[in-house]
């Protein structure tokens, strides 16, 4: 075989071993053990890895069992040798406390699989919420060749004639049955007919934002994002995704060539026009700590908010994941935004094309799903940051905010994006359920819920549980959302206007610590401020007070998590670890 890769594959230093053919002997007995043979091991292929996301525990991943089948084909077809290897589970609905904490700790492991193992590149299968960004966060780290494979979005649900997705369905009918419109049966079916086929949440919520991130930064082939997992295509992707990484192995091409802040900063204007899912925030920021990239915190709004909303997908709009598919997927969308000179179209991708060239004849074509630019479902659309005395970062997604809640709140003649409103402060997402149909409280329209103790270090790992529902009584007056706020995160899916993820949290000594109900806050969209308005001598009066209870870890991860990983506002990473990068451009000793 003549083909020479760009770099020495570094399989080679464990199957031929220079110098030390004792070693190269065990290395390859065992694996000879299951059938593959010595020329395979030693005739120059790259050994190919994928990280296999799915299983049992994530069943929005769990296509990928048999998807593989496919990658390992292209593999074999381009000249490889696939290596399929489990990944840490990571099932967003389903993992208590919280999925959160999994994402640092699968990328931990996954870094240490890429590092240690005789792998040359590697699929990463993703899906579900966090499987992306610790996948590509592994990645960074170790930076060796590396494309992502989504294992696709469920088919579109339906509920009596009615599309319900994902998540959003739950949030809604939620609201339905508080109001008395819907039994707990009806609420059930609602929720199992969301849930149609195998794939990940059908909404685009924090698993399609994520894939749909993947693509703008470069990581996957065009389209991968939105193809339905039970569709034929899906498995077609998945073989050229096999087919793709042989040769990216060959050029060598690693994350190190493929992310620079400018695909970061496109990635960040996708979010804005797709709707994304506010979870981008820590994990676009994770992804571009462990890559090295300069993203900054506000970069969220002086690159993305006065962007507008292009998707019409819920739960910003109102289609489904297949819809969305059928009208182009991510390609359209970044069309749109390459031909409004948005999007940087000369950055690389894993092709080996710039997005320009992959974009070619991309089009939408539904312009009931995919808007163009000049005609969009909404203006200004991306997140704003905001800061003020209780923290100095949180975010609040504008495209969510709905016609209603502006009218209520923020259309005062004169005070236009303006509002103050009375605080009740609630200890955890068990504070909130206990008492949040409690008559004494006396919440009205006038009312903004906060909740504490939901970040990284409070919950621990940090919950979505900002989106609170107003009391039952005000529901069935007709007020479907308050005004909340919060230092926890909050679902992809949920069409809450949340002030989220603030930093620091008030397990890290935040304003959200002092702050008391009855408090009034004022926040400012114009100029991005929120504030509690308590003087500095009463603030310093009560932080002289002991701090809200935070509870006791339950696990050693937790402990070593809680002690490790820093705010919401910087990704929430292991900050310790982001000084580890090119891991592989150094073997591990024998
Ligand atoms: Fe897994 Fe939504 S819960 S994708
Ligand atoms: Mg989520």
């Amino acid at each position: 075989m003549s083909r020479q890769p760009a770099r020495p594959f570094r399989s080679r230093d464990w199957f031929d071993a220079p110098g030390r053919s004792d070693m190269a002997a065990l290395y390859l007995e065992r694996f000879m053990n299951s059938g593959l043979t010595p020329d395979e091991l030693r005739s120059g292929k790259p050994i190919i890895g994928i990280s296999q996301s799915g299983s049992d525990l994530v069943p929005c991943n769990r296509v990928h069992l048999s998807l593989v089948d496919r990658v390992k084909a292209g593999i074999r077809d381009a000249g490889g040798v696939p290596m399929e290897f489990p990944m840490h589970p990571i099932f967003e609905n389903c993992r208590r406390p919280t999925a959160a904490l999994d994402r640092n700790l699968a990328y931990l492991g996954l870094v240490e699989t890429l590092n240690g193992y005789p792998i040359d590149a590697v699929v990463l299968t993703t899906g579900c919420d966090k499987t992306t960004p610790a996948s590509i966060m592994a990645a960074c780290t170790v930076d060796i060749p590396a494309i992502t494979l989504s294992g696709g979005p469920m088919l579109d649900g339906w509920h009596e004639g009615e599309l319900v997705g994902s998540g959003t369905v739950i949030w809604r009918s939620r609201r339905k049955l508080a109001a008395g419109e819907i039994d707990e049966e009806e609420f059930f079916r609602r929720a199992t007919d969301s849930a149609p086929s195998l794939g990940h949440c059908n909404t685009m919520g924090t698993a399609s934002t994520m894939n749909a991130v993947s693509e703008a930064l470069g990581l996957s082939l065009p389209g991968n994002a939105a193809i339905p997992a039970p569709y034929r295509e899906r498995g077609q992707m998945a073989y050229e995704t096999g087919r793709r990484i042989v040769d990216m192995a060959y050029e060598d091409l690693r994350p190190s060539k493929i992310l620079t802040r400018a695909s970061f900063l496109n990635a960040i204007r996708l979010v804005t026009a797709i709707g994304g899912s506010t979870n981008a925030q820590p994990h676009v920021m994770a992804m571009a700590r462990h890559a090295g990239v300069d993203l900054r915190p506000d970069d969220w709004t002086t690159v993305g908010y006065d962007l507008p909303l292009l998707v019409n997908m819920q739960p910003a709009g109102e289609y489904l994941s297949e819809r969305f598919h059928r009208a182009g997927g991510v390609p359209a969308v970044l069309w749109e935004l390459l031909q409004a000179g948005q999007l940087d179209g000369g950055e690389l991708t894993v092709t080996g094309r710039t997005q320009a060239e992959n974009l070619h004849a991309r089009e939408s074509t539904d312009r009931a799903v995919i808007k163009a630019f000049a005609a969009p479902l909404r203006e200004k659309a991306g997140f704003l940051v905001l800061s003020g005395n209780l923290f100095d970062f949180a975010i609040m997604k504008t495209s969510v905010i709905s016609n209603d809640f502006r009218k209520r709140y923020l259309s005062e003649a004169g005070r236009e994006g303006i509002f103050e409103a009375r605080a009740i402060v609630f200890d955890g997402s068990d504070d909130y359920h206990e008492r949040i149909n409690d008559p004494a409280l006396n919440i009205d329209e006038g009312c903004i819920l906060v909740i504490r103790g939901a970040g990284v270090i409070g919950w621990p790992g940090s919950a979505e549980v900002v989106n609170m529902q107003p009391p039952d009584a005000l529901i069935q007056r007709g007020i479907a959302s308050l005004p909340t706020l919060g230092d926890g995160r909050q679902s992809g899916t949920s069409d809450s206007p949340s002030i989220l993820n603030a930093s620091p949290e008030s397990a890290a000594g935040g304003g959200l610590s002092w702050l008391r109900t009855g408090d009034m806050i004022r926040v400012d969209l114009n100029t991005g401020r929120c504030d509690a308005l308590v003087s500095d001598e009463e603030i310093a009066r009560r932080q002289s007070e002991a701090p809200p209870a935070v509870p006791e870890s339950r696990t050693p991860w937790e402990e070593l998590y809680r002690e490790k990983t820093g705010q919401m506002r910087d990704g929430a990473v292991l900050d310790f670890a982001v000084k580890y990068r090119g891991t592989s451009n150094k073997t591990p000793r024998h």
